[in-house]
Parts: structure tokens; C-alpha cells; sequence
């Protein structure tokens, strides 16, 4: 499959500049219906809940209790039919276009806002939940399956933000127990709401500051999210993150207990 897309000089320079873009499409409308069933079934059944995958982001994630901002992580292991889209192919290309070389997939989660609940995403940088062994050049694609806007949980960005380096974060509400991440002191005057139609993404920066609002609509919001990026390298300066050493979450404990241990920084994500 070719990808459907190419990026101008003129985004190119924005992203590089601002830390994210905004694209109206990223697909077919066929192809957003194709992902909206299956992101409706994984989450109806709670897919890959008892190996950690599917928590919930925003609390405590104890069974019986609704969770807050239910979560699956690499959705397509579930959901094959997610993998190998336009979508993809498109967000591997524009990956690529955008870092000078080959990019390659390292993850894709799935965030659902309930209608007329779920809590906001606090404001945060991808890269804190990451390695901090590791250099990353990486970027996230955030697709949303139906319409996105402020009411409902768009994306905001801090635009130049990505050139900052790794902020101080903690566990949302300062509780061990939740995976989320979130930064204090981001100066909200400057930042930038992106709504979008269904099937249009964002594309920003691991280290670009960003946030997505509660969602007051009566449809759930549902956001795809695919990172793509160069392979990461050892970092010659250490740095560490203490914020997540400190976590002890139920998703751990249940990762654990199906033999799969959730390594610290690996493949954990949020919005
Ligand atoms: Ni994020």
C-alpha cells in the first residue's frame, strides 16, 4: 500500500517549529468506520485487561469501580484490523518525511473518553513515561474516530514546547496508584486547541507539552493513537525519572501476574 499523503515545506518547517501539526485527513471515511467498530469491541470486551494493557489511565482502576479514562494499550494486538490501514501507512510516511529517514512503529494506544464523563488528561510530555536511558526522536499520531473539539476532549499543544527537555512529572493527583502522568506550572494563556474531524489527526513531538480536556459531549470520544519514530539510541548524558519508579498500579500487579511484567518506560502511553 502507498501512502495517500505527502507533507509541504511549509508543515514541515511547522512542525519543526511549533512541535505539532494538525492534518484534516488521514484516511478514508470507510476506513474511520473500520476503526471505530473495532475500537468499539476491544473496549466492550476490555481486551488484554488481565495482562495489563487495558487500565484505566486517570484512577485507581479497581475492579467494579467506573473507571476514569479507560485505556488499551497496543490495541492492534487485539485488533489486527487496525494495523497495516491507510492510516498507518500514511503516519509511517509522514513520520518518516518529517525525521529524514526510515521511521518505524513503536507503539499505538487507544483512549476513550465515556460520554459525558471521563476525566481531562492533564498537561504532560510522551517522553516522561519512557526510558530515560534512552535518546528518542519520535512523535505521535492522535486520530480521533469521531469529531473532536473543545467539548469533548480535543488536543492542546504548548507550541515550541518540544524544545524544552524532560519536565518534572508525577502521578496525576499525586497518587502512586494511577499510571497517568501529569507537569505543574504550564502556562495554559498559550496554548493551542486543535479540533478536528473524524479521521484528521495531530502529530506531535515526544517532548511537545500537551493536554486534552473532559469530555462534555453526549458521544464517547474516541482517540487512536500511532507512534512512530527512529530507532532510539543510548543517551550520553543520564537523566532520571523518578516518577515512574514510584508508581504501583493494578495494571502492574496484573501484568505480573500473567507472567508479563510491564518494564518501567516500555510502551507506555497516554491522552
Ligand atoms: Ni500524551
Amino acid at each position: 500500500m502507498q501512502a495517500t499523503i505527502q507533507l509541504s515545506e511549509e508543515q514541515i518547517r511547522q512542525y519543526h517549529d511549533q512541535g505539532f501539526l494538525s492534518l484534516p485527513a488521514l484516511t478514508t471515511p470507510e476506513e474511520i468506520e473500520l476503526m471505530r467498530e473495532a475500537y468499539d469491541r476491544i473496549f466492550a470486551e476490555r481486551a488484554g485487561r488481565e495482562r495489563g494493557d487495558q487500565f484505566d489511565l486517570a484512577g485507581s482502576d479497581e475492579e467494579g469501580k467506573q473507571a476514569a479514562l479507560p485505556q488499551i494499550l497496543s490495541p492492534s494486538k487485539y485488533a489486527p484490523e487496525l494495523a497495516n490501514l491507510q492510516a498507518w501507512v500514511n503516519a509511517k510516511a509522514i513520520a518518516s518525511q518529517l525525521l529524514g529517514g526510515e521511521a518505524i512503529y513503536s507503539g499505538d494506544h487507544a483512549i476513550l473518553k465515556p460520554a459525558g464523563h471521563g476525566a481531562p488528561t492533564p498537561w504532560h510530555q510522551d517522553e516522561a513515561y519512557w526510558d530515560p536511558m534512552l535518546e528518542y526522536q519520535s512523535m505521535s499520531f492522535w486520530m480521533p474516530l469521531q469529531e473532536a473539539n473543545e467539548a469533548n476532549g480535543c488536543m492542546q499543544f504548548v507550541p515550541g514546547s518540544h524544545k524544552l527537555e524532560v519536565l518534572e512529572h508525577h502521578s496525576i493527583n499525586h497518587d502512586p496508584r494511577v499510571h497517568g502522568l501529569e507537569t505543574d506550572g504550564v502556562d495554559e494563556t498559550q496554548a493551542v486547541a486543535c479540533p478536528l474531524p473524524p479521521g484528521g489527526c495531530t502529530i506531535h513531538d515526544s517532548r511537545t507539552l500537551h493536554y486534552a480536556g473532559p469530555n462534555r459531549s453526549d458521544v464517547p470520544r474516541r482517540a487512536y493513537i500511532m507512534v512512530f519514530g527512529l530507532e532510539p539510541s543510548e543517551r550520553k548524558t543520564p537523566r532520571s525519572f523518578p516518577w515512574n519508579d514510584k508508581k504501583k498500579t493494578a495494571r502492574d500487579a496484573r501484568a505480573r501476574e500473567a507472567g508479563d511484567p510491564k518494564v518501567p518506560g516500555a510502551s507506555s502511553a497516554d491522552d
